[in-house]
């Protein structure tokens, strides 16, 4: 398997940190080192592309000290993170809205965008302030100004309307941790034919090897796309 699109909602930082007699902020910090063990996992998987859920724009609902560490901790991640992820070869893209998002923040994520535009070996997109719907939404009205619009030209508008780089690849595994089997608004369109993945482990106690035990379930799938499965 090379070249894959794997997504990933990292759900469960709060109910871990909870559980463990600690407020729900903890959890969000554990959950760094998750993210940290995924992205120096993925390219050695066969992944290409890897779309992490960060904070959807529904999050805006949260009390706003909560709001306000997810913020910072982002912020944290996309200065301490640089240097090892142009080692690796990470190319990262923050998707989603950013005129919600505090001026420093998207100095930071400009900053981290430029530093690491030279990175082949995989594309780490975090989605922040994102809603896949309100996406949706904007493509659609840029595509109604055009004429003739077929589903690449719809994806390349999504693409453009997500702050990405007028890509919105299929995904091929879609992982949620934290045990809850939804979407929550991420990649409706993307996810037409993607493998589903539910685990019931918390995003902080994931590693590497869960991912790697995620993609030999996917590799094991027979995905027809609609055809009929191929004779044995
Ligand atoms: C995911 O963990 C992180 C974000 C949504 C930003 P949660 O904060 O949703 O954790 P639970 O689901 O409440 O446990
Ligand atoms: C989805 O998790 C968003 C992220 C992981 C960033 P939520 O915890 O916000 O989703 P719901 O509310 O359970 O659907
Ligand atoms: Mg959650």
């Amino acid at each position: 398997m090379t070249d894959l699109h794997v997504a990933i909602i990292m759900d469960g930082n709060g109910r871990w940190a909870t559980a463990k007699g600690q407020p729900r902020n903890w959890g969000h910090r554990q959950g760094i080192e998750s993210v940290r063990s995924v992205v120096r996992a993925g390219p050695g998987l066969g992944i290409r592309t890897l779309t992490l859920y960060a904070f959807s724009s529904d999050n805006w609902k949260r009390p706003p000290a909560e709001v306000s560490v997810l913020m910072k901790l982002l912020r944290t991640y996309l200065k301490t993170e640089i240097d090892e992820l142009r080692k690796n070869g990470v190319r990262l893209k923050v998707v989603g809205r950013r005129d919600r998002l505090s001026p420093t923040l998207v100095k930071a994520i400009e900053h981290a965008e430029r530093q690491t535009a030279q990175g082949d070996r995989l594309e780490l997109r975090l989605a922040v302030d994102y809603s896949s719907r309100d996406l949706l939404l904007q493509a659609v009205r840029a595509a109604a100004a055009a004429s003739d619009i077929d589903r690449r030209d719809l994806s390349a508008l999504l693409g453009e309307a997500m702050n990405g780089d007028g890509r919105a690849p299929d995904v091929d595994l879609l992982i949620r941790t934290g045990g809850e089997r939804r979407l929550s608004d991420f990649l409706l369109w993307e996810c037409a034919y993607a493998e589903l993945h539910f685990t019931p482990t918390m995003w902080p106690d994931f590693r590497g090897h869960d991912l790697q035990a995620a993609l030999h379930d996917f590799s094991v799938r027979d995905r027809r796309f609609g055809e009929v499965a191929a004779a044995s």
